[in-house]
């Protein structure tokens, strides 16, 4: 197992830190202090032949530009607050509005745009790091002081472990998630419409035309969203207007248990996700439009990669029904992902 930490560029007068991370099987993770960011994951196919899993950019420039949250730490709210607005306490507290009358993604300068501490991290089977962010009380409209920390951790089962932590000294609201596009073939197929996807949810939040929940919880038997035996992602997106963008709501609530295993027929990569978060966001890179010239100069064209992000529900504030996201004084919001690879 190796770790090799290095500066980047220079960032409001910070060192812009990346840490390279790799296991006994080569898988390498590429981690990024802006953002606290996975750059790139380069996993083996069946004939062992490595390649960058992950849309992103060359440089640290490329992030600060038009970025679509590429493998980035997301919050303090991930997804959508309706009228980007909530009450607490008995109080109204207005969030930043970056998503017409929404909030999205931790506002206008949310987890993604912020420069984390960082430091290196290992224990006897796995490499990682470290990454702590104190938000101040009233970032982004938020209240509270809020203290996180997310840890990525390699280790020799090839898994890539995500743990969250957060405190704060007032109740606020947290949902953090993570955010990178996959595409399992690496630069073999320009499109993800051919991974077969499994996600262990029976029920999904519909939602209206700006994505804010309606606050109904419906089965997805019978429509384009049962993924509940593998299909291809491509199979059934057209029937639905914009493409893959919902919450499903995973059939294990709490403990870390399966939430969706992804094959690329091709290349024979699986990559399977647990979480111990109680819902998944699939979206299926509808908004990307082929503007955006990523790795290599690539352009990123619509369905270019697939994001699965396990966090709570959209609008969860506003929505008393869904699992709460409020986090009290003296309490530890805790929560763990696993990336797990592996080849067919
Ligand atoms: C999430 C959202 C999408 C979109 C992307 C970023 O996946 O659900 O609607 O905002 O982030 O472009």
């Amino acid at each position: 197992m190796k770790i090799e930490e290095r500066t980047v560029a220079e960032y409001h007068g910070r060192p812009v830190k990346i840490f390279d991370l790799e296991n006994e099987h080569g898988l390498k993770a590429r981690l990024m202090n802006y953002g606290a960011t996975l750059v790139s994951l380069l996993v083996p196919d069946r004939a062992g032949h490595l390649e960058d899993i992950t849309l992103g950019y060359d440089s640290f420039e490329g992030y600060l530009g038009n970025n679509p949250y590429f493998g980035a730490t997301v919050g303090r709210f991930a997804n959508r607050i309706g009228g980007a607005r909530f009450v607490l306490g008995g109080r109204e507290y207005l969030l930043a509005r970056n998503e017409g009358p929404n909030h999205l993604h931790g506002g206008l300068k949310g987890f993604d745009k912020v420069m984390w501490e960082a430091g290196p991290v290992s224990d006897s089977h796995s490499v990682g790091v470290r990454f702590s962010y104190l938000s101040p009380d009233g970032e982004e409209g938020y209240p509270g002081n809020l203290d996180c920390q997310v840890t990525y951790l390699l280790n020799e089962n090839d898994e890539l472990h995500l743990a969250y932590l957060a405190t704060t000294d007032r109740p606020t609201h947290v949902n953090l998630t993570h955010h990178s596009y996959f595409n399992l073939a690496g630069s073999r197929k320009e499109n993800i419409l051919e991974h077969e996807l499994q996600i262990i949810a029976s029920r999904f939040t519909p939602a209206d035309e700006h994505l804010i929940p309606t606050g109904e919880i419906k089965e997805v038997a019978g429509t384009p969203l049962d993924f509940l035996k593998p299909q291809a992602i491509g199979r059934r997106l057209g029937e639905l207007a914009a493409g893959y963008d919902h919450n499903f709501v995973l059939d294990s609530q709490g403990g870390l248990a399966l939430a969706a295993r992804v094959v690329e027929p091709e290349s024979g990569r699986v990559m399977e996700l647990y979480t111990t978060e109680p819902g998944l966001q699939f979206y299926s890179g509808n908004f990307l439009d082929g503007t955006i010239r990523g790795k290599g100069g690539r352009p990123y064209g619509r369905h270019s990669g697939f994001c699965l992000e396990p966090q709570h529900f959209p609008d969860s504030p506003n929505k008393p029904q869904f699992p709460t996201t409020v986090l009290k004084a003296g309490e530890i919001f805790k929560s763990l992902t696993v990336f797990k690879f592996l080849v067919v």
